[in-house]
């Protein structure tokens, strides 16, 4: 069997199309502009990268983007100070600090000191209990990405056997409260799981969320499953020869191993234009829901 291949980068399109529809309504008939303000401590290059990106996607859906960018060794109390500010500004309906912060900042004591119902991520400690409780909470962009391609794909979850493979609590933790808010009945796998294989050779559904490049292979997938390929990872490709500064070129590649896992699987996303696009569409998405719930 050869898997099909479910487009990520088409439904965000669609996805951000429906919220740049929404955002011109909001403008247009309440004179409201919904707000992103997005934090970046440091010069991590990947960070930059994404920040970049969020913010290209926040204005062409007719967003207005905050960008902040502090040095690198900012201080706790200016960074808790600037969060404040941001809580109180009522042009600002999300905000989003990017993740990992230096090793001085206490990343649990900044997220919490985001109002909730700005906290776009969904990382606050109360949005994450409301989650886990299956309240009105807003939910981490990533799993929530990987939610709407399933029920894309699927329609109904229910009944459904899934497997994360993976325990962070950005993506793991509650992906899987995600799922099984859609009924299906959920096993998280991680490093220490024994036969990891075999669990996950049991899934209707495998959601991998590792970091770790192509580390799940066709033989860990029931034939016809669906996967779900969270990772983007960059590897040496030296197959593509070497760059003008003589450094070998590299390719992304997921936590998945992709031809093997599309020879078994019934449905696959790539990387990249899988996930990746997903998890900027919903951030703009909580985005637009924190604006309608702050005005009524
Ligand atoms: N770093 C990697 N992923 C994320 C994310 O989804 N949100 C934030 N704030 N930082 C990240």
């Amino acid at each position: 069997m050869t898997a099909q291949i479910i487009d990520g980068k088409a439904f965000a399109a669609t996805v951000r199309g429906q919220v740049a529809d929404h955002v011109a309504r909001l403008k247009s008939d309440h004179g409201i502009t919904p707000g992103l303000a997005v934090v970046l401590v440091g010069e991590d290059p990947a960070s930059q990268v994404y920040v970049r990106s969020k913010g290209k996607m926040t204005v062409e859906v007719g967003m207005t983007s905050y960008e902040h960018k502090l040095d690198v060794d900012t201080d706790e109390a200016d960074l808790l100070a600037l969060i404040d500010r941001l809580n109180a500004d009522p042009a600002v309906h999300g905000i989003l600090v990017q993740l990992p912060l230096p090793g001085h900042l206490d990343e649990a004591l900044v997220i919490n000191a985001i109002d909730p119902a700005k906290d776009v991520d969904g990382f606050h400690i109360s949005n994450v209990g409301l989650l886990a409780t299956g309240q009105k909470a807003m939910v981490p962009c990533t799993p929530l990405g990987c939610l709407m391609m399933l029920r894309e794909h699927h329609g109904s979850l229910s009944g459904m056997t899934a497997v994360v493979v993976g325990r962070s609590n950005i993506v793991g933790k509650p992906m899987a409260q995600l799922l099984l808010g859609d009924s299906c009945t959920v096993t998280i796998a991680h490093s220490r799981t024994k036969d990891i294989q075999e669990v996950t050779r049991r899934a209707d559904i495998v959601v991998a969320a590792v970091g770790r490049p192509e580390m799940v292979t066709g033989d860990w997938i029931k034939p016809g499953a669906t996967v779900i390929d969270v990772g983007i990872n960059r590897i040496d490709a030296p197959e593509k020869g070497t760059n003008a500064d003589g450094s070998v070129k590299t390719r992304l590649v997921g936590d998945c191993h992709f031809d093997s896992c599309a020879e078994v699987a019934g449905a696959i996303t790539p990387v990249p234009g899988g996930v990746g696009p997903m998890t900027i569409a919903c951030l703009l998405a909580n985005t637009l829901t924190a604006c309608c719930r702050a005005n009524g």
